[in-house]
This record gives structure tokens, C-alpha cells and sequence, in this order.
């Protein structure tokens, strides 16, 4: 068993598609790592499929480094990268860099920030903390006016996305994540870029692709965006075990005798 690192999996453009998914605890996580996942996101999404928030701005670093603790007990090679939560990184440099330590500190192998923050990846990098950078729709924005809708659809927004994605890189980070790009901006901005680009709902020209874990097992149904491909569907399978389970406890037949000790 080796740990993969930063750089195997920055080299991977151009050789291999990056596979990566969101976890959040450990069960989960471990189940993730034995199906040879590349990378395991603890992404703030958690606020949503977790803690059943609307969006994600409630999540705060002591909630982020709760799920990351979790997801890293069950690494074993796959690379643990961990969203820095809103206002965590925005307000100055310094507080961006402590709070990329904490992430660290509770075991975060890189960690990952919203939007065309070029300060705040430089100041992380500069220490030695692997970033990776997010844009298209920026799910800590979106509902304050960034909205919901595709980005780069346009040639002026696509440009302005290859950009943004260019001063990422030139601030340190070694990967972006774009997240409902259009097909043609994603392209763009993969073949723009030295560093690899892992898109959700940004096509096939991404050099990777991430879902949400809980999405694409069908364990979640708040919202189903047209990107998910449901894999399985967990929500079924589950409610009617704990269905089951609860009709036999009432009846009396669970527990029955190889389920106990005299
Ligand atoms: O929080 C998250 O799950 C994410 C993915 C949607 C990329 O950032």
C-alpha cells in the first residue's frame, strides 16, 4: 500500500482520467478507498447531504475538521483533500493559511477554495499546503447573486474562466475543480492549463471527474441535478432494511436465538 501523492496525481492529465468522490465518514470513506478511488473529497457539501442545511455556508472549520478526522482514518492510499468552509480563507491571507493548517492538522493531504482567489492559494502554497481551486458555479455564492446556472457559456465568460483558471495555477494550485462549466469553457480550460482540471457537470474533456457521493448512490433526493448519474439506489435499499428491521423488532422476531446469549 502506498499513499498517493500530490504530484502522482497532478501527473496524472493527459495519462489517466482522475477519479474522485466526496466522503465524509469513516465507513464511508473506507468503502470508497477499497473501490480504488484516486481522491476523496471532504467537501463542504457535507452541510447539504450530512447536516441537511439548504446550501453550504453554515459549515463551519470545527465541522470540517470533525469530517476530515473521519474520512482519514480509512485513508489508505487515496489522496484526502478537504474544502476550506466559507469565510474561512476570504478575509485575509493569514486566516487562510491557519485555517488550511487546522485541515491539515486533522489529517488533509491538500485543501480546496471557491473561486478566483489567487491571494488566498498563493499564501497556502507558499507554505508548503497543497490547493486546489474551484470555479463555475461557486455553491458558497450561488444563492448571494453567483447563481446556480452553467458558467462559460458564452465565449466572453469562457475566456474570462480560462483566466481565472491560468491565475490559479500561477498562484500554486495544482488542480481545479469546475463545477457546471459548459462543455466547450471546460475544454478550454483543460487544455489551457498544465495542472489538471476535475470537472462535476462539465463534460468529458475534464482530465477528471467528482461527484457527490451521496448523489450518485441515490441516497439523496433534496435536489437532483441533471449531471448526477445515479450508480445505485442506496435511499431504497436502506429505508426498507430499517423498515424490516423496525416490523420485526414489533412482531418479536428479531432478536431470535443466534442473536443472543443465555
Ligand atoms: O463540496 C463539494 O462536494 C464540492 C464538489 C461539488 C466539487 O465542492
Amino acid at each position: 500500500m502506498k499513499r498517493r501523492t500530490v504530484g502522482e496525481l497532478a501527473g496524472m492529465k493527459g495519462r489517466q482520467k482522475i477519479a474522485m468522490i466526496t466522503a465524509y465518514d469513516y465507513t464511508m470513506a473506507v468503502l470508497c478507498e477499497r473501490a480504488g478511488i484516486d481522491a476523496l473529497l471532504v467537501g463542504d457539501s457535507a452541510g447539504m447531504v450530512v447536516m441537511g442545511h439548504e446550501n453550504t455556508v453554515p459549515v463551519t472549520m470545527d465541522q470540517m475538521c470533525f469530517f476530515t478526522e473521519s474520512v482519514a482514518r480509512a485513508r489508505r492510499e487515496a489522496l484526502v483533500i478537504s474544502d476550506m468552509p466559507f469565510m474561512s480563507y476570504q478575509a485575509d491571507s493569514s486566516q487562510a493559511v491557519s485555517n488550511a493548517g487546522r485541515l491539515v492538522r486533522a489529517g488533509a493531504d491538500a485543501v480546496k477554495l471557491e473561486g478566483a482567489a489567487a491571494g488566498a492559494v498563493s499564501a497556502i502554497a507558499g507554505v508548503g499546503i497543497p490547493v486546489v481551486g474551484h470555479l463555475g458555479v461557486l455553491p458558497q455564492t450561488a444563492h448571494l447573486g453567483g447563481g446556480y446556472s452553467a458558467k462559460g457559456t458564452d465565449s466572453e465568460s469562457a475566456r474570462a474562466l480560462v483566466e481565472e483558471a491560468k491565475m490559479l495555477q500561477e498562484a500554486g494550485a495544482f488542480a481545479v475543480t469546475l463545477e457546471m462549466v459548459g462543455r466547450g469553457a471546460a475544454a478550454a480550460v483543460t487544455r489551457a492549463l498544465r495542472i489538471p482540471t476535475v470537472g462535476i457537470g462539465s463534460g468529458p474533456d475534464c482530465d477528471g471527474q467528482v461527484l457527490v457521493l451521496q448523489d450518485m448512490l441515490g441516497m439523496y433526493d433534496r435536489i437532483r441535478p441533471r449531471f448526477v448519474k445515479r450508480y445505485a439506489e442506496l435511499g431504497g435499499e436502506i429505508s426498507g432494511a430499517v423498515e424490516r428491521y423496525a416490523g420485526e423488532v414489533r412482531s418479536g422476531r428479531f432478536p431470535s436465538v443466534e442473536h443472543w446469549t443465555e
